[in-house]
């Protein structure tokens, strides 16, 4: 085993998630698109707790640091809709952690018409501070957690979307998940597509890529919000994180690997869903019965659907982020 390889085995962790999430074949999509190429699905939608999705394996590093350094609460920002500050909260509740989340957005009423991973917000304890934009969310937690020692608390603070590169180990760990579910299996994949936004999963995927030695699979992040030049120049910094983390020359990862976004399914911007996420949405629904959210994940299986020859050659994965509850709001009782 390489010393990267051991070092990133050795990160403390806590297995909080529900590993290996399933890698699944999706015959009828292949046979409803007359597919030249096997298509598989990789469900971190069904990573467990806070309903699952990609934060659950960046959390799992991040929750281990904060435990480790004897926290009492832990601080992350997001919008009101956020699958990041949903997991966190339900994980921080299953630690025994109090959890503090700035959101940035009108705070919703409670009840009917209230987006669901709000409310779930509300249901796993967490406690809640509104700002109007997300450029004010930062300073807000920080703020927020300068107030806590007085209290006799120890804040731990999380940025956005857990795309820190502790965070990013746990997509750097997912891709050798993988690569064990692929061998038993008896293939590799030519792609693997996901969507993309904070970079953080995109960065320990790169980061995967080259620990598992799988240099020639292509990997293609969807942006669900900045163009490809911003989230490139996340994902190298993060990658660049990584690198230091297993203790390897900056660089070492990314020289090899072009990091390559594709921004041309954002539609009219993040968080509006687009004609083509819907109609992949509907889709995957009718054909698999996958749920697809339309954030995320419909607009970057737009994409695959859009460009299904172009991307590697061989099988392709999808891989699934998560983030359902963005179709639901509450109901009566
Ligand atoms: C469902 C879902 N998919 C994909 C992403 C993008 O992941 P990342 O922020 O690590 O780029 C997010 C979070 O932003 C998400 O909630």
């Amino acid at each position: 085993m390489s010393v990267a390889l051991s070092r990133l085995e050795a990160h403390p962790r806590l297995a909080l998630g529900h590993f290996p999430s399933p890698l699944v074949r999706m015959k009828q999509l292949e046979r409803a698109l007359g597919a030249g190429r096997e298509l598989w699905v990789k469900h971190d939608d069904y990573a467990g707790p806070g309903f699952g999705g990609n934060k659950v394996r960046k959390l799992e590093y991040e929750l281990a640091a904060a435990v480790a350094a004897g926290a009492t609460d832990v601080l992350t920002v997001g919008g009101i809709r956020s699958n990041h500050c949903r997991i966190t909260a339900a994980l921080a509740a299953r630690l025994g952690l109090r959890c503090c989340l700035v959101l940035n957005g009108a705070a919703p009423g409670e009840g009917v018409g209230e987006p669901a991973s709000h409310a779930m917000d509300r249901w796993y304890g967490a406690e809640t501070r509104y700002v109007d934009r997300g450029s004010e969310r930062a300073a807000a937690m920080v703020r927020w957690a300068d107030e806590l020692p007085s209290e006799g608390r120890r804040p731990y603070m999380i940025p956005l979307g857990a795309s820190t590169p502790l965070g990013a180990c746990g997509f750097a760990r997912a891709v050798l998940e993988l690569r064990a579910q692929c061998e038993a299996l008896g293939w590799r994949p030519g792609a693997i597509v996901h969507a993309t936004s904070s970079g953080g999963t995109q960065a320990g995927m790169v980061a995967g890529l080259w620990l598992a030695g799988w240099r020639d699979v292509e990997l293609a992040g969807v942006s669900a919000d900045e163009s490809a030049e911003t989230i490139g120049g996340m994902v190298r910094r993060l990658v660049h994180g990584v690198e230091g983390l297993l203790g390897l020359p900056e660089g070492a990862m990314t020289a090899a690997a072009p990091v390559f976004v594709e921004d041309g399914f954002i539609g009219e911007g993040y968080g509006v869903p687009s004609e083509a996420g819907r109609a992949a949405a509907r889709l995957l629904a009718r054909n698999e019965g996958i749920v697809l959210d339309p954030v995320y994940t419909a607009k970057a299986m737009a994409a695959v659907l859009a460009k299904l020859e172009r991307w590697g050659a061989g099988p392709l994965v999808f891989w699934h982020t998560g983030g359902q509850l963005a179709n639901f709001q509450l109901g009566p009782e």
